[in-house]
């Protein structure tokens, strides 16, 4: 089962999969998110949920 995201600044759509990042997710979609350590530590990446739709 996947999870279809949405950035709400670009529009940009991708798919991420039971288990894995969103970064890891992202990036196999070729959409660039800011990072930095990939570790959760820096919190760089962090992001608020806007919607969860219907989990
Ligand atoms: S890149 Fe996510 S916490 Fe550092």
């Amino acid at each position: 089962m996947s999870y279809r995201i949405q950035i709400a600044e670009t529009q940009q759509v991708f798919f991420v999969e039971r288990g894995e990042t969103l970064l890891q997710a992202a990036g196999r979609s070729s959409i660039v998110l800011p990072h930095d350590c990939q570790l959760g530590g820096c919190g760089t990446c962090r992001i608020r949920l806007l919607d969860a739709g219907a989990l």
